[in-house]
């Protein structure tokens, strides 16, 4: 067998997971869910839930990629035994790598529309309602919609087909700084915005009054799955190119840390805008794609902010979709014994066909409409999604804290005490953490997975 492909330097692996991490889940979605939840608490809680859950599961899956040198399927064999139901959780991650960058795929194509419209312009001197428009109009465009998602997909395949070191790390490298300058660039306009005081209030000061504590924590909880991409084997995979001796443990709070000044920056950067101009704060989804554009159209050089910002956004969704390829890829390398540029081919190919229905969500009944209706006899009265918020919904409510649930219940009780502190211990000045963390992920995590699904389920009621 070839000789495992390994990072060229422990900067490398942090800036590729770190890449994993930061995506359109810090800039996209945690300000839009921070300003449904009216600000300060909600990121308290949210702080908290990455500390005691995400942390944790980072750890348990950097250890068993590490530890196993294999792909998830791979590594819950190689730690347990062939035919085990462990394989069950590597499959799943599989699965989900799939179902993710399907969508995920979709919406970075707006960010690529969105910079098409910037160069061209921007939303110079339009008003709310044009904005608006702009932005119903591209999600009913079939055509547009494919094509975005088609270029974002070739993006991605062009570099995981680069391999470890000369694809993904090398991106990294280069897009990881990118990233970190353009935020920063944007966060000096924003410091000098009028709305600056009032953003750092509202995102600081816990304010419990008309909060909803049951869906806003478990929407934390959720969200710190996603955004830290656990539950699927990214983290599996991308720690089976570390050596054996490589700190787990310091690697994990760097990507933790990273990944939340990131998704914080982005909240200064965007709150500041919002509030400048008057605009709600809790206006879901469209918080990037229309209040901002909106905003973007009323400032002075608001072409050249808006082009940062869907570069920004951009960037941060290739190195993502990077890791999320990577673990469907590695698996047709690792248990297949495909050739890297074959399993890459076929599993975009695969990808890029999975989300066509995203794609066409908002532009045919089929995949719309339609679908509503269907889903809300599963899901409920006025519960209804389309194609692209089912697999939102699938991926984000079920199968990362499911797999994660795996994770950390196969860390901390299947494989063997030793091999586990022995793992967690090596290479790192911070061994004294190690019953914190298995006592984390024994009891605290099981649990406040277990209480999202009751929640998801209905059994777990928080109606007001
Ligand atoms: N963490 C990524 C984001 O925040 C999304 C992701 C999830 C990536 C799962 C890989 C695996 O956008």
């Amino acid at each position: 067998m070839a000789q495992r492909a390994h990072w060229g330097s422990r900067m490398g692996f942090i800036l590729a997971a770190a890449g994993s991490a930061v995506g359109l889940g810090n800039i996209w979605k945690f300000p839009y869910i921070t300003g449904e939840n009216g600000g300060g608490i909600f990121v308290l809680i949210y702080l908290v839930c990455i500390v005691v859950i995400g942390l944790p599961i980072m750890m348990g899956e950097i250890f068993i990629g590490r530890t196993a040198q294999n792909s998830p399927v791979g590594a819950f064999r190689a730690l347990s035994k062939p035919g085990s139901p462990w394989l069950g959780v590597g499959w799943l991650g599989v699965a989900c790598a799939f179902v993710i960058l399907s969508y995920y795929s979709v919406v970075a194509g707006w960010a690529l529309h969105y910079i098409y419209l910037s160069i061209k312009g921007g939303f110079t001197g339009m008003d709310a309602d044009t904005v608006g428009g702009v932005f119903n109009d591209l999600f009913a465009d079939k055509t547009l919609n494919i094509f975005w998602h088609v270029l974002f997909m070739v993006m991605t395949v062009g570099i995981v087909i680069g391999g470890i070191q000369k694809g993904v790390e090398r991106w990294a490298r280069i897009l990881m700084p990118l990233l970190f300058i353009m935020m920063i660039a944007l966060l000096i306009q924003a410091m000098r915005m009028d709305g600056f005081k009032q953003a750092v209030s509202f995102l600081f000061t816990p304010n419990t009054e008309n909060f909803r504590w049951g869906p806003a924590t478990l929407e934390a909880l959720g969200h710190a799955f996603f955004t830290l991409s656990l539950g699927m084997g990214a983290m599996i995979t991308y720690g089976s190119y570390l050596k054996s001796d490589d700190d787990l443990v310091t690697t994990s709070i760097t990507v933790g840390v990273l990944d939340t000044v990131i998704a914080l920056m982005a909240c200064l950067v965007l709150f500041p805008i919002i509030f400048t101009f008057g605009m709600e704060p809790g206006a879901g989804p469209g918080l990037v794609f229309v209040s901002l554009p909106i905003a973007f159209g009323q400032m002075t050089g608001g072409a050249i902010w808006s082009l940062l910002f869907f570069g920004l956004l951009t960037f941060a969704a290739l190195t993502s979709a990077i890791s999320l390829l990577e673990v469907a890829v590695s698996y047709f390398i690792d248990e297949r014994g495909w050739s890297r540029p074959f399993s890459t081919l076929f599993c975009g190919l695969i990808i890029l066909f999975l989300g066509i229905p995203s794609a066409l969500s908002g532009g045919t009944d089929l995949f719309g409409s339609k679908m509503v209706n269907l889903t809300e006899k599963v899901l409920g009265e006025g519960n209804g999604k389309n194609w692209f918020d089912s697999f939102d919904y699938l991926a984000t409510n079920w199968m990362l804290p499911l797999g994660g649930l795996g994770i950390a219940l196969f860390v901390a009780w299947r494989v063997g005490g030793q091999a586990r502190e022995q793992g967690f211990k090596a290479g790192t000045k911070f061994g004294k953490l190690y019953w914190g963390w298995v006592f984390l992920l024994r009891y605290i995590v099981p649990l406040g997975v277990v209480a999202v699904f009751l929640y998801s389920i209905g059994v777990i009621d928080f109606a007001e």
